[in-house]
């Protein structure tokens, strides 16, 4: 129920007029105010306080209006009656379905084949899951690719060192005949994470490997068995790493885990369209496409199709990912999110994408998140100065609760323990703003009081076992409801708005700052307001006992959209 629009609708239908509903910070004179009159006598030519007398009676008569009053220049504050609230807050939960539901095809993670996943993949991977969980709620069809790297330079680098190390293996024999049988050759997923670096070094210093690197790249690409063999020996070793990740981060499985090769299949026609539309342009022994405009104030640099070496590079690729999606999805929508240093390359595909009549230029989106940074404001860098691996950050904010939990003299076992480190690390990420730059300290991020993940997750734990000691309760027909539990009434009548305008705006960050509101909000109403104490009476104690289940409720569905799941204990 999204008691702001409930409340909003019903009072321009009765005024005939767009009036904007605030609400206030204090409610202490009303839920909602409105500026209407003001507006209204601005129109009119009339004074703003009578024109607030004349309406004052018409919004009385709407029945969940206990009280309207009118404050300063013309201001009227509407304050809504406790049996038209507790009646609502029983669907406080329940997400408004979109009215045109549209296919959405969502293009996050991302991550490339034999380099494990590392802090740059982070925001893409925890932050792209909730926008999926949220179209998905509101019930739109969300499409999830994991849009691999998974045909491009460095899977030459890739074949070219494992043909350094197993030079006897037969697939760089050239009488090599693929016969199925593979199993002896065997990689292990660890080692298999060194090969790229370990050969992009080596090609700084030897630009024989180097070269020879390149030229595996494009027979692989044209089809050579041997090479394409061993891709397929060492491909599902990568995605099983990266699957493995994925389930470590409670993020959902990507529906299409489909990326660069997929896409280089549909080359052939993607050309075809460009070349009858005459958009390729020699240049320099490369072919590109323009897509610079008259207006353009910055640079906008053309899209190469076909580099001098006559290979399609990562910006041809995505074309070709882009035709791929709209003869088999058809959305109505694309959304992708990456770094925001990618900005230049999606502008490109975009404007590649009108040229040819794939996608409109608003139907394709690209989310550009900002960088991670340590302490010192700087990316965030392990102590050996590299790029920490998602793996390892996983396990240094495990290990970050776990010395907080046995500080505390508590016992929780592991699952628990990850349970929270998630919940830490992911609010975190979901709590900034996502276009901006963060500072990652995951000793701050794993505290149990004060704006984060485990506090949240401490919060619903809490509020669960009151449930379970309270047992079987009635739920009051009517209440009367005291300020604290007004308080916390009209905020879980705030979740389906906070979900709606967060999807509207891909801004997680409202119901990531929305899930700390409440558990604010609830532990205030806890620690106000008695429940199972043997003086409270028991009208008193079952009205309570019910704004608990209403809490856990939405609580739990905010903690499920961030991906993270509610521990027994804490
Ligand atoms: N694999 C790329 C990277 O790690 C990101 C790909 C994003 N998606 C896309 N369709 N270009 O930088």
């Amino acid at each position: 129920m999204n008691l702001y629009k409930y409340v909003s609708d019903k009072l321009n239908e009765k005024l005939g007029f767009d009036a904007k509903l605030e609400i206030p910070r204090n409610r202490e004179f009303g839920d909602f105010s409105t500026n209407a009159a003001m507006v209204m006598a601005r129109v009119a030519g009339k004074n703003p306080r009578e024109l607030a007398t004349e309406i004052l009676p018409k919004i009385q008569e709407l029945d969940f209006v206990k009280s309207a009053t009118i404050a300063g220049p013309g201001f009227i504050n509407i304050r809504i009656r406790d049996d038209f609230l507790w009646k609502s807050a029983e669907s406080a939960s329940k997400i408004t379905k979109a009215k045109k539901p549209l296919i959405i095809d969502m293009d996050y993670g991302a991550y490339n084949v034999a380099k494990s996943l590392h802090i740059g993949h982070m925001r893409t991977s925890i932050v792209g899951d909730m926008l999926y969980r949220l179209g998905r709620v509101i019930g739109h069809t969300m499409i999830s690719y994991n849009h691999m790297g998974d045909w491009g330079r460095s899977m030459g680098f890739v074949i070219a060192w494992i043909e350094r190390l197993h030079p006897d293996w037969p697939f760089f024999q050239p009488d090599f005949t693929p016969n199925g049988d593979c199993s002896q050759y065997t990689i292990d997923p660890v080692e298999l994470d060194t090969y790229y670096p370990s050969a992009a070094a080596l090609a700084k210093t030897d630009p024989e490997f180097l070269e020879h690197a390149q030229i595996i790249t494009a027979q692989l690409q044209d089809g050579h068995p041997g090479y394409n063999a061993l891709y397929n020996i060492f491909m599902p070793i990568s995605l099983e790493s990266m699957n493995k990740t994925v389930r470590a981060l409670n993020i959902l499985a990507f529906d299409r885990d489909l990326g660069e090769r997929n896409a280089a299949k549909y080359s052939a026609p993607v050309e075809k369209m460009l070349r009858d539309k005459n958009l390729l342009v020699k240049s320099d022994g490369a072919e590109v496409i323009i897509v610079k405009r008259d207006e353009d104030k910055k640079p906008m640099p053309p899209v190469m199709f076909y580099n001098s070496r006559g290979a399609h590079p990562y910006d041809a690729t995505d074309i070709m990912a882009l035709y791929y999606r709209k003869v088999t999805d058809n959305p109505d929508k694309v959304i992708y999110l990456t770094d925001s240093r990618q900005s230049l390359h999606f502008e490109q595909l975009f404007r590649v994408a009108e040229l040819l009549g794939l996608f409109p230029a608003d139907a394709l989106e690209h989310i550009g998140y900002g960088t991670i940074n340590g302490a010192d404001g700087k990316p965030f860098k392990t102590r050996d100065g590299n790029a920490a691996g998602l793996n390892d950050i996983l396990s240094m904010v495990q290990s970050a609760v776990r010395d907080r939990v046995a500080e505390s003299g508590k016992k929780l076992d592991d699952e628990t323990i990850n349970m929270i480190a998630l919940a830490a690390l992911k609010f975190n990420d979901l709590s900034h703003d996502l276009r901006a730059d963060y500072i990652f300290d995951p000793n701050q991020i794993t505290s149990f009081e004060g704006r984060t993940g485990p506090y949240i997750l401490y919060t619903a734990v809490r509020l669960n076992s009151v449930l379970r000691r309270a047992g079987d309760f009635e739920i009051p027909k009517t209440v009367e409801l005291e300020p604290d539990e007004r308080n916390l009434v009209m905020e879980l009548l705030d979740f389906d708005r906070t979900v709606q305008s967060a999807f509207d705006g891909r801004a997680t960050d409202l119901v990531a700052n929305y899930a700390y509101d409440l558990a604010q909000l609830v532990n205030t109403f806890y620690h106000n307001c008695p429940i199972l104490r043997d003086d409270v009476a028991t009208d008193t104690r079952n009205k309570r006992l019910t704004l608990v289940k209403i809490a856990v409720d939405v609580l739990t569905r905010v903690l499920d959209l961030m991906g993270l799941k509610i521990p027994k204990e804490m």
